[in-house]
């Protein structure tokens, strides 16, 4: 042990000896008691040769090693993770399968920008890491933060278990004061089958792939643990900055390598489609041998100044795609076909699979749309499977689409059993006996039967308090079927779930005795339950599950109306669809007269609207603030783009309003505030004249979102 005057007494170069001895004894130690349940030194030794490490280090700071086994001192296992909201949202990629799809990614950015074709447009190629993403915070060059992306808007707090992981920097030199830098943390290859062999050693759990292992090594409650197992850290984006770092992506990853991160060796600059598709089969010719999975490839419009006009959808950049791998292919039997009825009534068929590993999971499930695909063809008759149907007892080909939802591509007929039959599609619905019914055009057979169908009202429960739903702890899909089936305190529609603590209080077999619960978790779930009584617009009209309204179109009718009382008053009078009520459902983006009339039959079918008040009853919905207000001279306004601009594509100007907070409709109306005029405007701009509401042309315009 080193006590205080000995250290006093060591020169540079035995001090930086010592520290590399116990540093190296302490990692020994860490993975003989953590992975090898095998421990080479007692709690004593232990203990002391960490002081000894910590008292080297503060006399010598300059040598204190980035991964030094002292990092995990004062770092105890956490009971739970806490959270982190991203300053900037973690995204996800959308996904190109082919040259088409690349091909429409180009041109879709091309149209977006006003770019021609005699313009080149740049972009990055890179390897599509399949790890898990990481978001880590610098602040003033030293590591405060390591979160995971959670659902992109909150992630856990895994900064000490980041530190274990030798590719992540502690302290970076020449950042800006705040930097976040995102990438994929990931095992190797080697790296996976050693840590298997380990686990199988000392019989504990092996894991399925290298991503389920780094997602459980990064995900340890007890960072010493994650120290033990070898994940790895490719940087390629960043979050919130101070200040920029780069005017391209190509720029950004050479000043993400010069801090010390590991960034692709195998990105590359591409001037168009045709290099971007060359560099994939570069990249997918090397896949095998790289060491480390890769799903695709990844590309970036190079212009940092382009990303950001391009923006972000929902969910996605506009300026990045991921091309990704064609999906493995395995031979597996049918063995079973069950309807399932959906929230929407839907009869989907779904083949009961032997079990069989697809890309490093085992799938035993893969949908099977509807009764046109089960017979071969698609809902326009054309054929599919050249045509061929699928019965019980078939082999058939699956693969993971998207790498998540299994599906079938082929069935071997040489091997089909002459007794095999086609299937017959039920005509009613198997879970409540009401007609199950196929409207024209529609591929989809749907149970008629409404709220009054066991698995219709089961799913919309479930879909009430899904993650996007009313998300409340405690009260996920699996105690949701509980409830439903429940003789004492049922939860049938969503109000119930808002009365289950009074029921309970007058129930004499309260929850609290029930097995699974206990006083705590009933304390923990009512809490969670009244929580929830003040909740957002947005979120209550997507909980509510109704056919067509998805997240994103719920969020824009609520900003559209702003409060929900305003919305209910429109939607009843919207029915009659010639008067402005209707038009103005309609003037909102991406609402189509499919989505409307789903929203307005919803809103006066009896039942339907039953349930919907009475749940109404138990919330307080906040409204919709308009985004920016104050800063922006177009906050919480509505405005019309009529004519075509010269600057901007008409898809670039909505979203740059949008993003200012305003409104954007597509017809002229008394609730317009402004209408932008481009040239050769016409019927618009006549109306807008009429109605008197100020019109301003482009340059106008430019100068309303410049001047901010
Ligand atoms: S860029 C704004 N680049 O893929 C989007 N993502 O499917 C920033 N991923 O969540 C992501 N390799 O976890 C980017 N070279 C790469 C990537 C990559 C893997 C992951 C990332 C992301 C997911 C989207």
């Amino acid at each position: 042990m080193q006590k205080a005057e000995e250290i006093k007494k060591l020169n540079e170069e035995e001090a930086a000896a010592e520290l590399a001895r116990l540093a190296q004894q302490l990692k020994n130690a860490n993975i003989a008691y953590y992975q090898d349940d095998a421990p080479l030194l007692s709690d004593e030794q232990y203990d002391a040769a960490q002081r000894s490490l910590k008292r080297l280090e503060a006399a010598f700071p300059h040598l204190k090693a980035f991964d030094s086994p002292s990092v995990l001192v004062g770092a105890p296992p956490s009971e739970i993770f806490s959270k982190v909201v991203h300053v900037e949202r973690m995204l996800s990629l959308s996904n190109a399968f082919n040259r088409t799809d690349v091909e429409a990614f180009d041109e879709g950015i091309r149209r977006f920008l006003g770019l021609g074709h005699d313009t080149t447009l740049a972009y990055t190629a890179e390897p599509k890491i399949d790890g898990l993403s990481l978001s880590l915070r610098y602040e003033n060059g030293i590591l405060t933060q390591a979160a995971t992306r959670g659902d992109g808007v909150v992630g856990e707090n895994v900064t000490e278990n980041a530190k274990t992981i030798a590719d992540i920097p502690h302290h970076v030199n020449g950042a800006p004061d705040v930097l976040e830098v995102r990438g994929e943390v990931y095992i190797s290859h080697g790296d996976f089958e050693a840590l298997n062999m380990a686990q199988s050693k000392k019989a504990a759990k092996t894991f399925a792939n290298p991503r389920n292992a780094a997602a459980g090594a990064l995900r340890q409650l007890d960072p010493r643990i994650t120290a033990t197992r070898p994940l790895r850290f490719f940087a390629y984006a960043w979050g919130a900055m101070s200040a920029p770092i780069a005017t391209s992506q190509a720029g950004a990853l050479r000043f993400l390598a010069g801090l010390g991160f590991q960034t692709n060796p195998l990105t590359a600059t591409c001037a168009d489609v045709d290099l971007l598709l060359e560099h994939y089969q570069i990249i997918s010719d090397q896949r095998a041998t790289l060491g480390y999975d890769i799903d695709g490839v990844v590309y970036k419009v190079d212009d940092l100044a382009l990303q950001g006009r391009l923006g972000f959808r929902s969910t996605a950049p506009r300026w990045a795609i991921a091309h990704k791998f064609p999906a493995e292919l395995v031979w597996t039997r049918l063995e079973r076909i069950d309807i399932q009825v959906g929230r929407t009534g839907a009869l989907s068929p779904v083949a009961r699979l032997l079990p069989v590993t697809v890309g490093g999971v085992v799938v035993s499930n893969a949908t099977l749309h509807n009764e046109d695909y089960i017979q071969g063809r698609d809902s326009n008759g054309a054929s599919i499977r050249d045509g061929k149907d699928v019965r019980v007892g078939d082999w058939v080909q699956v693969y993971r689409a998207g790498d998540v939802i299994p599906k079938l591509s082929d069935v071997d007929l040489s091997k089909r059993l002459s007794q095999s039959e086609v299937f017959a599609f039920p005509q009613t619905c198997p879970q409540c006996g009401s007609p199950a019914i196929r409207e024209m055009g529609d591929a989809v057979r749907r149970c008629n039967g409404g709220l009054i169908c066991p698995a219709q009202s089961l799913e919309r429960l479930k879909h009430f308090v899904s993650r996007k739903g009313f998300d409340i702890e405690g009260l996920g899909a699996k105690q949701i079927e509980l409830f439903f089936q429940d003789a004492e305190l049922p939860i049938r529609e969503p109000s119930d779930i808002f009365t289950l603590a009074n029921r309970d209080e007058a129930n004499l077999t309260s929850l609290k005795y029930r097995d699974g619960f206990g006083e705590k978790s009933v304390t923990n779930l009512f809490a969670a339950i009244e929580e929830r009584r003040e909740i957002g617009f947005g979120r209550v009209l997507f909980s509510l599950g109704i056919r067509h309204v998805g997240e994103a179109a719920a969020n824009l009718i609520a900003k559209h109306y702003g409060s929900w009382d305003a919305f209910i008053m429109s939607i009843d009078q919207a029915h009659e669809k010639t008067n402005a009520e209707w038009e103005a459902l309609l003037s909102i983006e991406g609402v189509g007269e499919v989505m409307a009339q789903s929203l307005v039959s919803t809103f006066r079918s009896a039942a339907e609207r039953g349930a919907i008040d009475r749940l109404r009853a138990h919330l307080s919905i906040k409204d919709v603030e308009a985004s920016n207000t104050g800063a922006s001279p177009i906050a919480g306004k509505t405005v019309v783009f009529t004519g075509s601009l010269e600057k901007m594509s008409r898809a670039e100007a909505k979203v740059r309003a949008e993003a200012l907070g305003a409104k954007v409709s597509g017809s002229v109306s008394l609730k317009t505030d402004l209408v932008v005029a481009g040239s050769g405007a016409g019927s618009k701009a006549k109306k807008a004249a009429e109605l008197g509401i100020k019109t301003i042309d482009e340059d106008s315009w430019l100068s309303v979102i410049d001047g901010i």
